[in-house]
């Protein structure tokens, strides 16, 4: 795939070819690609001449690195103590029932993807969730209903 093998020569380029550019390259694919894949691994393991085992390693620790692939907008809400009982299961059925998709799966249109994450540090405004890197705290079914009408209204490419 010359594209992505272009895309991680640019990133190497740009963050270097030792072990501490892993993080920000991979994070470097997963925002211009929404994931990284298989092909993207063993691509980033032959120009950081590393072995695919470490690369694989790192992006499946990382739960905000994706390896598989992601809708536009990845929603990520709280599962933790602090935003469950702040009411977080109501607001999950609501981004269910709004987007009708269970958790860990995307949209037909590739708009959204549904996921549960451990503490976003918001717990003191919780229940709280992010869309890609932006946070909204404080949710309530209406909130959310109004917040994921305003990403409907953006184009998709
Ligand atoms: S418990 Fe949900 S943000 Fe911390």
């Amino acid at each position: 795939m010359p594209e992505i093998k272009e895309l991680v020569k640019d990133l190497a380029d740009q963050h270097g070819r030792n072990r501490e550019s892993l993080l920000p390259i991979l994070q470097g694919i997963v925002k211009k690609k929404r994931h990284v894949s298989e092909n993207a691994m063993v691509e980033v393991a032959r120009e950081l001449d590393m072995s695919a085992a470490l690369v694989y390693g790192t992006a499946t620790f990382y739960s905000f690195l994706d390896t598989e692939p992601r809708g536009k907008y990845v929603i990520r809400l709280c599962r933790t103590i602090t935003c469950d009982m702040h009411g977080k299961k109501e607001i999950m059925d609501t981004l269910k029932d709004l987007l009708k998709i269970n958790v860990g799966e995307t949209t037909k249109d590739n708009r959204f993807t549904l996921l549960e994450t451990n503490c976003l540090g918001w717990c003191h405004k919780g229940p709280a969730m992010l869309i890609n890197e932006k946070p909204y705290t404080e949710l309530t079914p209406d909130k959310v209903s109004e917040i994921i009408e305003e990403y409907l209204k953006q184009e998709i490419e």
